[in-house]
């Protein structure tokens, strides 16, 4: 079967690679790709937002699998544009409708849905700029560290933790008031800080069957110790040390089975990848935000731990039958580096080229976002440039692969962080 996979960054390169492994995969393709995915499947010119030119392509190409990786296009409703016109409808589609993205399009609606099917999280309110007044009294009625959060997509920047009362109340007029996210911030979901330590657990639904994949934990902050500017992800490590069964089996019952059980009830068809973010406070899960998609990179660790086969399972998803696919997870340990370009998440030059992808023997190169040049080399293209994905028998074997393969590349400018999942050494399950 022909697969075409939609995206460009490290999370497609690993879908791409894993599907490529299928035997059923005759044709992949991906769009628009990175200099990675030209390795293993045939790059397409198109934009992910460029729905008419997917549609296209996909006819021509008899595509009969879509997967979606970035939540642009979810949110921008690539599902329902496919599910009317009657010649797409047959093309089997990873990824939600627009009503089912609004769990990552819109704060306040995620939400409402959890706190209408009582899924655990924090205890919070939203706000409009004409309701400023009554957001800087709710914000006087808590206590710090406050959480504002813009209501749509700002990127995976609209996330304020504000120290101090003052500082959040700025924040909320900036907001709400001087458009700091623009239309993403035209509603402010304010929320109570939760304490404990993070980690995301993956689920593959084709809305009635469920898959719990690996949980990962991401590494968000640029600097060491967790420290500096937020950006997409430096790391990601699978299994999580302290995501114990009993913990994962709360998360089963308290928040996937009344997510899954929500979308039905609330009508909305959901087939896709759900992200769940979460915090564990004290040994219980709450949710932090949901995403309509994988992480990236947490993909890059997720994705190389399932030992079955992947086109398979999403075959089954697609068609409603993912009760009769198989999920079986290595036991190894995953961990993933990523290399981004000196200045990243601020700004950073592009088309430096790369040396050492050829030579490379320890570990797996997943392009976040790279390029072929016009001399055939590959040059960095983005922020985020280079996952090093290792595995090993646990967290501190898969480290020492990514490390190994890590020191290999290089760039002008190169930069990764040392301590990605250093915090979780010693905590592996017993
Ligand atoms: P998000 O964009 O929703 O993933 O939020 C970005 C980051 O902010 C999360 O990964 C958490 O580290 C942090 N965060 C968000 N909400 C809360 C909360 N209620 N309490 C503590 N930290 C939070
Ligand atoms: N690594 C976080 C994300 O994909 O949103």
């Amino acid at each position: 079967m022909n697969v075409l996979v939609v995206g460009a960054g490290g999370r497609e390169h690993a879908l791409a690679w894993k599907i490529k492994q299928s035997e059923k995969c005759d044709h992949l393709y991906v769009a628009p790709g990175n200099a990675g995915t030209a390795e293993i499947a045939e790059n397409v010119a198109i934009g992910v937002n460029d729905f008419e030119g997917l549609a296209q392509f996909v006819l021509k190409q008899n595509i009969e699998l879509l997967v979606v990786g970035p939540e642009d296009p979810l949110v921008n409703g690539i599902r329902d544009f496919f599910e009317s016109r009657e010649e797409l409808r047959h093309v089997l589609i990873i990824g939600p409708g627009k009503a089912g993205a609004r769990l990552e399009g819109s704060k306040d609606y995620s939400k409402s849905f959890m706190n209408k099917y009582q899924i655990p999280t924090a205890k919070s309110r939203t706000f409009t700029a004409e309701e400023l007044e009554e957001g800087l009294k709710y914000l006087e009625s808590m206590s710090a560290p406050l959480v504002l959060k813009a209501d749509g997509l700002a990127a995976g920047k609209g996330v304020i933790i504000a120290q101090s009362l003052e500082e959040a109340k700025l924040s909320l007029k900036e907001m709400l008031i001087d458009g700091k996210f623009g239309e993403a911030s035209a509603k402010v979901v304010i929320e109570e800080f939760l304490e404990g330590i993070e980690l995301s657990v993956f689920v593959l639904t084709d809305g009635e069957n469920y898959k719990i994949l690996p949980e990962a934990k991401d590494y968000k902050r640029i600097g060491e110790g967790d420290t500096g500017l937020n950006t997409g992800g430096m790391g990601a490590v699978s299994p999580v040390g302290f995501a114990h069964p009993e913990f994962l089996e709360k998360v089963n019952q308290r928040v996937v089975i009344p997510t899954i059980e929500g979308l039905k009830k609330e009508g909305i068809l959901y087939n896709g990848f759900i992200f769940i973010g979460l915090m564990n406070v004290k040994g219980d899960p709450y949710v932090i935000e949901y995403n309509v998609r994988m992480g990236d990179p947490e993909t890059e660790v997720v994705i190389p731990r399932i030992k079955s086969d992947l086109l398979e399972l999403l075959l089954a998803c697609g068609q409603g039958q993912l009760d009769e696919a198989d999920l079986e997870v290595d036991e190894r340990a995953a961990t993933t580096v990523m290399l981004v370009s000196g200045g990243y998440p601020e700004a950073y030059e592009k088309g430096r080229v790369i040396n050492g992808l050829k030579s490379l023997n320890s570990g797996i190169s997943f392009h976040a976002g790279t390029k072929i040049n016009e001399k055939g080399e590959v040059i960095t293209n983005g922020g985020r440039v280079i996952a090093l994905t290792g595995m090993g028998k646990d967290t501190k074997e898969a480290l020492k692969v990514s490390y190994k393969g890590a020191e290999k590349i290089e760039w002008e400018d190169v930069y990764y962080r040392n301590d990605i999942g250093q915090d979780l050494l010693g905590m592996e399950k017993g």
